[in-house]
């Protein structure tokens, strides 16, 4: 997978894609990150990137051209029915749809080339929306002041579950939301500390009695925190 990130805040990314997983799957070839200044595809001199909003009000909004030229020159066209298979146009904004797992494993099932614009000031100029964006995306309902720490969020999402990407001892068919549930309670040693035990299922060895106490926990857990997780498109649980 190929991912290029659209941004007026280059630095920002400094090394947060060299850590952990996200750098060992760099290593391994299975995903390349390229972080771009916008404001390398400004045509003035002045290398403007925003402008204040037609009809008045707060802030700056992102200019149409810049981004323009830079998926032009990312993508090969302006047209999103013209974009290669596999290749999406990713704007991080709070008026995006919620991003959840699947959508994360949908990614990394089918996307080849992932650009990622991160959104800043008040907003970016609708054009971009309606002619260049696929997937408008918000990471929760809060706002930040720009889509940066947005996409970093969902690049280490997407990444993870690229094939290979965890190693052969790790998988993330147990994590959570991977079943609609959030993940169970773990332990590690020691077993007994400053009196608090471990529970002894996990220590009897018996696979099919951990399993079950687990799905138990998962289930506790997610009633606990996420009630919403269990009730159906009909509000039922
Ligand atoms: N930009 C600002 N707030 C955001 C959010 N909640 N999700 C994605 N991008 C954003």
């Amino acid at each position: 997978m190929k991912i290029d990130v659209l941004t007026i805040f280059p630095e920002f990314f400094g090394q947060v894609f060299d850590f952990g997983i996200i750098r060992r799957a760099k290593l391994a070839g299975i995903v390349e990150i390229n972080v771009h200044d916008l404001r390398e595809y400004a045509l003035d001199k002045h290398k403007m990137v925003d402008d204040r909003p037609f009809g008045g009000g707060d802030g700056m909004v992102l200019k149409p051209e810049p981004i323009f030229a830079a998926i032009e020159n990312l993508v090969g066209t302006n047209d999103r029915s013209e974009y290669p298979p596999g290749t999406h146009v990713v704007l991080l904004s709070p008026q995006g749809k919620p991003f959840k797992q699947a959508a994360a494993q949908g990614f990394a099932d089918n996307a080849e080339n992932l650009v990622m614009i991160c959104g800043r000031y008040e907003g970016v100029d609708e054009r971009v929306n309606d002619v260049l964006v696929t997937d408008e995306i918000s990471i929760g309902d809060y706002v930040l002041s720009g889509g940066e720490a947005a996409a970093v969020v969902v690049v280490e999402s997407i990444v993870r579950l690229l094939p290979n990407a965890l190693g052969s001892d790790t998988s993330a068919g147990n994590d959570s939301f991977s079943a609609g549930l959030l993940d169970c309670p773990h332990y590690t040693r020691p077993a007994n500390w400053r009196g608090m035990a471990v529970p002894d299922v996990l220590l009897n060895g018996n696979h099919a009695e951990i399993e079950k106490w687990r799905n138990e926990k998962a289930l506790e857990k997610t009633k606990l925190n996420r009630k919403d997780l269990l009730i159906g498109e009909n509000g039922d649980m």
